[in-house]
């Protein structure tokens, strides 16, 4: 049995939903696939489950309560620890390989597993990584139920509900700065300096707004806008403490030729993107500010069954 799931970009929001705040994501065409076929014991990639590098695919077998043991294999094209959601995907990819040999993939419950899979390995999360991973496309994030709702998932007294949007088929260029930063403890971070400062809470609100107006100038089409949304983002993420120095060089490297750009994911190295019509040039300016730099497009499937 086999399945795929996608990496993700997060178009605004991140570090905020974390706090219920909304955000925008959408899937991208880089993809995670796990095989998985009975064998004599469990084994990721010939190599023991115990290995700190499999703690995403262990957790997901415990709470899939697979029958095994099995032998997986991963492949992934998401770069890992680059805020693209490489964990993620690879989880919902393991959970969909191990839910198929046991019948059918349901993406609201492999959302679900996924998050706690996720919350038990990093710490303090929100579900937006995992549920696009399943869900696949466009998702925007909300604290109430509007139309569109795909499902909502719960932790302690929050509540997310995820609903489908439906995203323009634009180019986005991705800049990885090749510092890998764990999302666990810039997550921590962010949680304690709003706790003691009233300016990063109101930073916090303010990219919740920014989201939702990111999400009309999509709908509208207005690129221009959409820009200087994603402009102000970034400059509060950095105000937050989850920029980095490589971050604000590709982010100004790419500016000039697109119409904004802003860190993506949890920051503090990892990646940037920037929205285009010029895609070849701004991954050369990308390039040239000493960033690694490709070109994605929206991925309209979530979780699947390979074959
Ligand atoms: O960098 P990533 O792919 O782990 O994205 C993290 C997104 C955060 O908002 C920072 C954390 C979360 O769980 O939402």
């Amino acid at each position: 049995m086999a399945a795929s799931a996608p990496g993700k970009l997060i178009l605004f929001g991140e570090h905020a939903v974390v706090f219920g705040e909304p955000a925008l994501s959408t899937a991208i065409n880089l993809r995670a696939e796990v095989f998985v076929r009975p064998h004599r014991e469990w084994l990721a990639d010939g190599a023991s489950l115990d290995e700190p590098r499999f703690r995403y695919v262990k957790k997901a077998v415990e709470k899939s309560n697979a029958p095994g043991p099995l032998w997986i294999e991963i492949r992934s094209m998401v770069p890992s620890g680059a805020g693209l959601g490489s964990s993620a995907a690879v989880t919902v990819a393991t959970l969909g390989s191990l839910h198929s040999l046991a019948g059918s993939i349901d993406p609201p419950t492999i959302a679900r597993e996924a998050f706690d899979v996720e919350h038990e390995v990093q710490g303090r999360a929100s579900p937006i990584d995992t549920s696009t991973a399943a869900a696949g496309g466009g998702l925007l994030v909300l604290r109430d139920k509007q139309e569109n709702l795909l499902w909502s998932i719960e932790r302690d007294s929050r509540r997310w509900f995820l609903h489908r949007a439906v995203l323009p088929p634009v180019d986005f260029v991705i800049g990885n700065t090749g510092i890998s930063a764990a999302t666990g403890p810039l997550v921590a971070k962010v949680k304690e300096r709003v706790d003691r400062d009233p300016g990063a809470a109101a930073a916090i609100r303010e990219i919740g707004e920014i989201t939702l107006d990111g999400m009309r100038a999509l709908e509208q089409r207005d690129l221009v806008s959409v820009g200087h949304l994603m402009d102000r983002n970034h400059a509060l993420l950095t105000e937050l403490g989850v920029g980095h120095p490589a971050l604000d060089r590709l982010v100004s490297a790419a500016r000039p030729s697109s119409y904004g750009a802003k860190l993506t994911g949890a920051g503090g190295g990892g990646s940037m993107f920037a929205l285009t019509d010029r895609p070849s040039k701004t991954a050369e300016a990308i390039r040239a500010a000493g960033g690694k730099s490709f070109v994605v497009q929206a991925d309209s499937r979530g979780v699947a069954k390979i074959g």
